[in-house]
């Protein structure tokens, strides 16, 4: 994929991983369309060139239909959609709220499908584009306290999958990436602060930087750092051990 020349949108794109995919997007050449809440973030965004902002919230049905509807016809043709906009929730699943479940599956799983349907009619006909869901290790280990985050993501991973294989052929593919601990304001945000030694945090810029790489050469999944597929590997051939082992390390 030509990432030079092409319209990139970015949701998530006033914080973390997604603001550093829009400004890595738009170093490599594309024309990026960065969409978030903070509309300070936003502002400071937009100020470090080649981004244009929008502010969607998509907790509001609403928002998210206004925009597929009114705003994306109006932008330039969506030749990569990198979905990273996300919520976190932390501790046990007694503790989670109907609303926080409904918020997390909203924003993780149902949003960026229904970006992906409203964006990929028009990457079908002109036989060229990608979409990158960011999903997380959570989803591919599930992780205790996260239990629904995790299921969020874990949908996203296999929506990603089957999408691609769906797409085989057409010249549109899917990226699944799967990021491990990243320094941004997920945490916090989350609920619980990231209070463990190891693995030690990357900073954002790494994982935008391997997401951007992964655009270029139309990779399928991509995992950050690549050490992370060890523990998917043991997970998936021995779970027992993996068990055992996830009971001593936490
Ligand atoms: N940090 C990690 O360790 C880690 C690891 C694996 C995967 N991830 C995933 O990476 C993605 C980015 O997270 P991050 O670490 O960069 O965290 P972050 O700094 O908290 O960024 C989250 C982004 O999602 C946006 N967002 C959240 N809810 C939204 C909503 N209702 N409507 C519109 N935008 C919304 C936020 O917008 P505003 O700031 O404008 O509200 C923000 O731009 C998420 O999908 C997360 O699950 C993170």
């Amino acid at each position: 994929m030509d990432i030079a020349g092409s319209t990139a949108l970015v949701t998530g794109a006033s914080s973390g991983i997604g603001r550093a995919v829009a400004i890595g997007l738009a170093k490599a050449g594309a024309q990026v369309v960065g969409l978030g809440r903070d509309r300070r973030a936003l502002r400071s965004l937009a100020e470090t060139g080649g981004v244009t902002v929008r502010h969607v919230n998509f907790e509001s049905a609403g928002e998210l239909q206004r925009f597929v509807e009114q705003s994306l016809p109006e932008l330039p043709p969506v030749d990569i959609l990198v979905n990273c906009a996300g919520s976190g929730r932390y501790g046990p699943l007694a503790e989670h709220s109907t609303e926080d479940i409904d918020r997390l599956l909203d924003v993780n799983v149902r949003v960026p499908i229904l970006l992906t349907k409203a964006v990929l009619p028009g990457m079908r006909q002109r036989g060229c584009g990608r979409v990158v869901n960011v999903a997380s290790i959570a989803g591919r280990l599930g992780v205790p306290n996260e239990t629904v985050y995790s299921a969020s993501k874990g949908a996203l991973a296999v929506f990603s999958r089957a999408l691609d294989a769906e797409l085989a052929g057409t010249g549109v593919g899917v990226t699944v990436a799967i990021p491990g601990v990243v320094r941004t304001a997920f945490f916090e945000r989350r609920g619980a602060p990231y209070d463990r030694r190891w693995p030690r945090p990357l900073p954002p810029a790494r994982v935008a930087r391997a997401i951007v790489r992964a655009i270029g050469r139309d990779q399928s999944e991509v995992v950050i750092p690549g050490w992370l597929r060890i523990p998917i590997w043991m997970q998936a051939t021995l779970p027992s051990l993996y068990g055992r082992l996830e009971r001593w390390f936490g």
